[in-house]
């Protein structure tokens, strides 16, 4: 017999893989009933329509290798970004480039930071290249900026943060991150992670709130990258588009660290043509945000106290083993997302639906606590 683990580093050995939502076929083939899934924060509305025919279209070219560095897409979001070229990074997922952005700055004996119950693949990323995650405890069920701040010694080279944050919905207002910016010392790059953001900038404009300030740091030339996905508001998640924004140099670094040939023609065609679907963006946004209000009111009535929401998912704590109700959720049709890997075993996260998806979650979850009280 091999032991093959003397041939791989302790750091890596040691290294937990990301366990995903569930499938729903895996759910299905599980509970005989038909699934609506409700745990990984995707577009209930689907893929942007254009972004289908776009990718259709490019199909027949699949012989061809792609744009290694997707420059047509790379432009387009200069454009729509109002910043060079060279300060744009596309790459499979924004997933792919914290992976890339540790691997660059991080090594033995250097940390990260970050909040606990945050993004789970902070820890994958970090860990995975070599450094040490520190996890500073959260304040509101938020990021505590004080706290990270507090964390910072001369090893630390990365600051991630999540905003909104996933699991929790929480948002850092923009007036409170310019404070914290002016205090992060020299040698330390901050991750504006803002997988949400479409979602959280609408929120915003209705709650009179300014969520967000990054592409004015980058702008001012700030050791910040910040982090965009085609996999929520633009209902891409399954092709694997996102993007980093930052100083030209930084990104030049990483350009140079992604796998060659990463983001497939089929991808850049979708990400280019749901850049120009607004109708499609619009129209998720709007029923994001009705249905937030709307599921918070419900689960509010049932009982439960979910955190108000900047992203696409509540947080709901339950006071009770999530993961067994999770599989109670199952056997009624819905997948949702029990939090025990983020530290949380008595929450789950939901992502939010269309109007149907959401009367079939609070019937089934109605049914849940019914049967959760009955044991
Ligand atoms: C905070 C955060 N960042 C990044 C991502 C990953 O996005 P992508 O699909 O672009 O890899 C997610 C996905 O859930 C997320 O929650």
């Amino acid at each position: 017999m091999s032991d093959f683990s003397q041939f791989v580093p302790e750091h890596v050995r040691n290294l937990r893989g990301y366990t995903p939502g569930k499938s729903l076929r895996q759910a299905q083939q599980e509970s005989h009933v038909n699934c609506i899934k409700m745990a990984s924060n995707e577009n209930p509305f689907g893929p942007s329509p254009k972004a289908v025919q776009a990718m259709q279209a490019v199909l027949a070219d699949s012989n061809f290798y792609p744009d290694n560095d997707a420059i047509e897409l790379q432009q387009k979001l200069a454009e729509r970004h109002n910043v060079l070229p060279e300060q744009i990074v596309p790459t499979a997922g924004s997933t792919a480039l914290l992976g890339i952005i540790a691997r660059t700055l991080l090594s033995p004996g250097l940390n990260a930071i970050t909040s606990e119950r945050s993004f789970i693949v902070y820890p994958i990323a970090t860990q995975a290249a070599g450094g040490q995650l520190i996890q500073v405890p959260m304040r509101n069920n938020g990021f505590d900026l004080n706290a990270i701040a507090a964390a910072i010694d001369q090893h630390t080279r990365i600051i991630y943060i999540s905003n909104p944050n996933n699991p929790t919905g929480t948002l850092i207002a923009a007036k409170e991150l310019d404070r914290f910016l002016d205090e992060v010392p020299e040698h330390v790059i901050v991750i504006l992670d803002e997988a949400y953001y479409d979602f959280a900038e609408y929120f915003g404009r209705i709650r009179g709130v300014e969520c967000s300030h990054a592409l004015d740091y980058v702008s001012q030339g700030r050791k910040v990258v910040v982090l965009r996905t085609f996999s929520k508001a633009h209902g891409l998640a399954g092709v694997r588009v996102g993007y980093g924004i930052g100083p030209a140099e930084l990104m030049s670094y990483f350009a140079r660290m992604r796998t060659t040939f990463s983001i497939s023609t089929v991808a850049q065609a979708a990400a280019l043509a749901a850049l120009d679907d607004e109708t499609h963006v619009r129209k998720t946004l709007k029923n994001n945000a009705e249905q937030a209000e709307r599921l918070v009111t419900g689960l509010v009535e049932l009982g439960y106290a979910p955190i108000p929401t900047w992203a696409n998912f509540l947080y709901c704590e339950l006071g009770d083993d999530a993961a067994a109700i999770a599989k109670r959720f199952q056997t009624e049709g819905v997948i949702v997302r029990p939090l025990g890997p983020w530290g949380a075993p008595t929450a789950i996260r939901i992502t939010l639906g269309t109007p149907e998806q959401n009367d079939v979650l609070l019937r089934a979850f109605k049914k849940v606590i019914e049967r959760t009280a009955a044991r």
